[in-house]
């Protein structure tokens, strides 16, 4: 028998504040929340849209001093390509990134070595090639202009907790914006953790044989996210799959279960040329780039940025 909505509801909130409870205190929060209100206190006013993109994977420590952890894939291309298209869009980010994974505006500069970018010159002072010139100006200006017109607010994580922490505190500031705000969550969450209370302190020693360890599921904080912290925003998830006979089917699950705006269905092996975009209206569009030159977040973001405006202009439709 199909558990009642109500229960279900209040089983979810109960699993997310446990876990909340549970979680190590995010590092910095102070600081982070203050960073957070001066830069929503900016957008607040007036009529333009605010972004909240979270990009890259999250961990899974396995010990609380940890050496080993479970990883999630994900390289944040998605998340940073898709927060510089958000940016000319008119948008102000939130960027909430895995530490180390893709930043905007750098997707583009050398990968092996930032010491690549730059030669000395005769007199011992640091220049850029002239085969890098062009790329570096353009992320140097383009990256310069989001931060100091207070555009591109950029928050790290790395563990699942921090992201969940930063993801509530970000979700329930950008509650005052209303139908402005947008989530746009293409971070690859960790479904199962090691609750902290219940991890090993120090490393796990390895002289006593295989290792057994039971994980606990991850509270799905899209509901909660829906119901309780930003309830009139635009929301917009993704669903990662390897086998394309599920995707569809899970992603409208994920749409009604956790009352998206939109899910957009992707396949790990094709997941840079195509997606699908299903929405609450009973909508399928498929976004795939015309070639390998061109971003498929260029088409992504842009048929987002009008579905937020039909979201702003007609809120109960
Ligand atoms: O970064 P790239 O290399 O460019 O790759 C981009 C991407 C393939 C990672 C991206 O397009 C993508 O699909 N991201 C979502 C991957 C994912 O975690 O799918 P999922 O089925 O596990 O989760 C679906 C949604 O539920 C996600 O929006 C996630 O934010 C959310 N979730 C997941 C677990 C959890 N406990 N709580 C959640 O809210």
């Amino acid at each position: 028998m199909a558990m009642d909505p109500s229960v279900a509801a209040r089983q979810s909130e109960e699993a997310a504040e446990a876990f909340f409870r549970a979680a190590p205190p995010l590092r910095d929060r102070d600081r982070l929340a203050a960073s957070l209100a001066d830069f929503l206190a900016r957008h607040s006013a007036g009529g333009g849209g605010v972004v909240c993109v979270t990009s890259g994977g999250t961990t899974v420590p396995l010990e609380q001093r940890c050496v080993r952890y479970i990883d999630n894939f994900s390289s944040g291309q998605r998340g940073a390509a898709s927060t510089e298209y958000f940016l000319k869009a008119g948008y102000a980010v939130i960027f909430i990134h895995r530490r180390g994974s893709k930043q905007p505006y750098c997707r583009f500069l050398p990968e092996d070595s930032f010491l690549d970018l730059f030669e000395l010159g005769e007199d011992s002072e640091i220049q850029v090639p002239q085969s890098h010139s062009s790329v570096v100006k353009a992320a140097i200006s383009n990256y310069r202009k989001a931060i100091d017109e207070c555009l591109l607010l950029k928050l790290p994580f790395t563990t699942i907790f921090e992201y969940l922490q930063l993801l509530q505190m970000v979700a329930t500031s950008m509650n005052c914006l209303g139908h402005r705000g947008m989530f746009y969550l293409a971070a690859a969450v960790s479904d199962f953790y090691v609750p902290w209370e219940s991890m090993a302190k120090h490393k796990i020693e390895s002289a006593g044989g295989p290792l057994n360890m039971q994980l606990n599921q991850v509270p799905k904080m899209l509901f909660i996210l829906r119901k309780n912290w930003a309830p009139a925003a635009f929301c917009v998830s993704f669903k990662l799959e390897t086998d394309p006979n599920i995707l569809l089917q899970k992603a409208e699950m994920a749409l009604k279960k956790y009352g998206m705006n939109v899910v957009v269905a992707n396949e790990l092996a094709n997941y840079k040329d195509v997606v699908v975009m299903v929405t609450s209206n009973g909508g399928r569009t498929t976004v795939s780039r015309t070639s390998k030159a061109e971003d498929l977040e260029v088409q992504l973001t842009d048929l987002l940025v009008k579905m937020h405006s039909e979201h702003i202009a007609q809120p109960n439709s």
